[in-house]
């Protein structure tokens, strides 16, 4: 394969892990190309994205879309695998754990296309969650192995991952939060929502928390316990909406129901925020930078270290209103060490090890006789 180096982005999580990867190769003059799923879609779930991260527009758009699991998976793969056939990369780079990591993993292993997985070694050790397939799967597919938080190292190993492939390099995530972190700004949000200077924020579109009625009709209940304490913000993503509706989400002035949000006013609501309550991964490691309390409704957490080392907290539905009371009454110290190596240079990092990697793979030209 002799042609450019390939990102493949998909869902909303994907672009500010690979904005700081495009740049730190761009910087070095490595060619590449940046394909886009389609997986996300609407304005707010993707071009925002590219928008506020300065990104320019994907090279090739593959207009994928919903499905079920598998219809899903399998559109991504036959549309990736055209791509992949037409372009030759030197090597695949995929991002997190969404149904394009995984397609784009597998279409490269089976066409020979070497690949690496940023944030790899992240292990929830739930199966019932798609990521985690995702992750796992992804994983052992790959050929470089970026990984943001120590026991991820672990994780890989653990799993049979020769140690020669894994580098630890930081969190790329925290690079794009680190770069725009002048551009968060609590007061504009809060006079665009008219919200006092105490407010808490929560986002959920889990499957396990928003697809089934009795578990929807569950987070309905603690949204209303939250907001009785402290006026809520909730930005909605459209997989949860139909569902949460049905339970009986109704929007109020101290429960406010909005769309989904940019990158740049999603983190300055956070900023702001007294607790963040979610169910998302990247939610958990972006609050731990900010130091806002985090309150996760999920059993389990593939990000550990934003419990050892920073503000997150797994609860149930029915234990949010208490934990949030205590985070209400104490005074929660911002002040925390930040988890090793999220100091904004991880997209250097990888785009070095990819550098020597691409290097050492170059043919050798044959001396001109003398
Ligand atoms: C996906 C990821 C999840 C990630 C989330 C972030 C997988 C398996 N899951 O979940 O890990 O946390 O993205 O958002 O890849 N929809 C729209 N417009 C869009 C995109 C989606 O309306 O632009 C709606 C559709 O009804 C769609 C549903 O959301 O069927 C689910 O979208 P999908 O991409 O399948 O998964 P997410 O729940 O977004």
């Amino acid at each position: 394969m002799s042609g450019p180096l390939v990102h493949v982005v998909g869902a909303r999580p994907n672009f500010m892990k690979a904005a700081p990867v495009i740049r730190a190769l761009e910087a070095r003059g490595i060619r590449q190309l940046v394909i886009h799923t389609g997986q996300h879609y609407d304005a707010a779930m993707s071009d925002v994205f590219f928008r506020d991260l300065g990104l320019p527009a994907p090279d090739l758009n593959l207009g994928v879309g919903s499905g079920s699991q598998a219809t899903q998976t399998a559109a991504l793969m036959v549309a990736l695998e055209r791509a992949f056939l037409e372009i030759e990369p030197a090597l695949a780079i995929v991002y997190g754990d969404v149904n394009s990591t995984i397609a784009a993993a597998l279409v490269a292993a089976k066409l020979h296309v070497p690949l690496s997985h940023v944030e790899a070694g992240l292990r929830s050790f739930d199966d019932s969650m798609p990521e985690e397939i995702n992750r796992r799967v992804t994983d052992l597919l790959s050929d470089l192995h970026f990984v943001t938080s120590p026991e991820g190292v672990d994780n890989l190993v653990r799993s049979g991952v020769p140690p020669d492939r894994i580098y630890f390099v930081g969190n790329p995530m925290i690079d794009t939060l680190l770069a725009n972190l002048e551009r968060f700004d609590p007061a504009a949000m809060r006079q665009r929502l008219r919200l006092p200077d105490r407010y808490a924020v929560a986002t959920m579109h889990r499957p396990a928390n928003v697809d089934h009625p009795e578990q929807a009709a569950r987070v309905v209940g603690m949204l209303q316990a939250v907001a009785r304490l402290v006026p809520l913000v909730v930005p909605l993503h459209p997989r949860g909406r139909p569902a949460l509706e049905s339970a009986g989400l109704v929007a109020d002035e101290r429960l406010r129901v909005v769309e989904p949000l940019g990158y740049v006013e999603f983190l300055s609501l956070v900023r702001g925020a007294v607790a963040v309550v979610t169910d998302s991964g990247g939610i958990q490691e972006e609050t731990t930078i900010l130091g806002v309390p985090c309150l996760t409704v999920r059993p389990n957490t593939e990000r550990p270290i934003t419990i050892s080392h920073g503000t997150n907290r797994l609860v149930l539905p029915e234990d949010v209103a208490e934990a949030l009371g205590s985070i209400l009454s104490a005074e929660v110290s911002a002040d925390r060490a930040a988890p090793p190596l999220w100091d904004g240079h991880a997209g250097d990092r990888i785009a070095g090890v990819i550098a020597a990697w691409l290097g050492a793979r170059a043919p050798v030209r044959p001396q001109a006789p003398a």
